[in-house]
């Protein structure tokens, strides 16, 4: 969306709107999972791998992932890793606290384009925060879709997030979820490898599939290579791109590479469209 059309919907781009935190609870040791709302009780209005950002008030602002689909009720939810200033600050609020909120920006996951097509979702660690708004819009849309595999892969079995409903998606039959850990542990007795690995044995059909990969730049090159060699056109690899971010709306360049502005011509890109930007990946 560009600027001028968030302006047209958006009280201000750069004036954050109150909301409130409903819920707030650790999903792991470095993860809080909250869910929040606008406190005009209003929809937030987003698409599936769009971005907030979110500000704690005398401290500072961060670009956040909305982690759920689009819902009927006006909540939304949000996990967030503490590592600095304003995650440490959004970790000490519970229940009841009151934020600033601007968004939601960027490019979502192109939801027409991947109707109708096999689907392979590639997660790594914190990528499956926003990959969550999208497997939870496809579950909800499911004759939509032709198969539907997700990877996934964490360093250690207490990164895992969302960890109650891994334990639905592994029941359906209609949805084909694997999980690996990095290297042997003690308290996990599942697949043990790097992501790629669970492509062993994976069928998937390139010219049917489109490929949805979200985690870190190291994992973009393997899985990629995977999913090229496989025979996958670049305009059927889709990456969610992260980048340093402030104004989040393509103003401060912040998130700039080469003719791109990661906050608002992404932070999903197909590979083909980046395949050629320096240090994109
Ligand atoms: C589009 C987008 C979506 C994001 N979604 C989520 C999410 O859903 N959950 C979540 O926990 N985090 C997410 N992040 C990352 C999050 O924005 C940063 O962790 C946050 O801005 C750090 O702010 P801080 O003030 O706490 O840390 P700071 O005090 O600013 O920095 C702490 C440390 O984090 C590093 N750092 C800061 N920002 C980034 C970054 N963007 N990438 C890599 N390292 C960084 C700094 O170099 C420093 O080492 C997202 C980032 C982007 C751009
Ligand atoms: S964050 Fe300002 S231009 Fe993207």
């Amino acid at each position: 969306m560009a600027s001028e059309q968030y302006e047209a919907v958006l009280p201000s781009l750069y004036l954050p709107q109150l909301a409130r935190v409903k819920r707030a609870a650790m999903m792991t040791e470095w993860e809080k999972h909250f869910e929040i709302e606008l406190t005009t009780g209003q929809p937030l209005g987003h698409e599936p791998g769009q971005f907030v950002e979110v500000s704690v008030f005398g401290i500072g602002e961060a670009p956040i992932s909305v982690s759920s689909a689009p819902r009927d009720d006006p909540g939304f939810e949000l996990v967030v890793r503490k590592m600095g200033n304003v995650t440490s600050a959004l970790h000490r609020l519970e229940a009841g606290a009151t934020l600033g909120l601007r968004g939601p920006f960027g490019r979502g996951f192109p939801l027409e384009e991947l109707a109708g097509r096999d689907i392979l979702l590639v997660a790594g660690g914190l990528g499956l925060v926003p990959m969550r708004s999208l497997i939870q819009h496809i579950l909800a849309h499911r004759s939509d879709f032709g198969t539907v595999t997700l990877l996934y892969g964490c360093k250690e079995p207490a990164e895992l997030l969302f960890t109650d409903e891994q334990a639905e998606w592994a029941e359906r039959d209609d949805f084909d979820f694997r999980v690996t850990i990095d290297r042997p542990h003690p308290d996990w007795d599942g697949h043990v490898g790097v992501v790629t690995t669970l492509f062993e044995g994976l069928e998937l059909d390139p010219r049917s599939t489109k490929a949805v990969l979200v985690g870190p730049p190291i994992m973009y090159r393997f899985v990629i290579l995977e999913c090229v060699n496989r025979g996958m056109a670049d305009e059927d690899i889709l990456v969610d791109l992260e980048r340093r971010m402030k104004c989040g709306v393509g103003k401060c360049g912040h998130c700039q590479i080469n003719n791109k502005y990661v906050c608002q011509d992404g932070p999903v890109f197909s590979y083909h469209e980046i395949a050629t930007l320096r240090e994109a990946i």
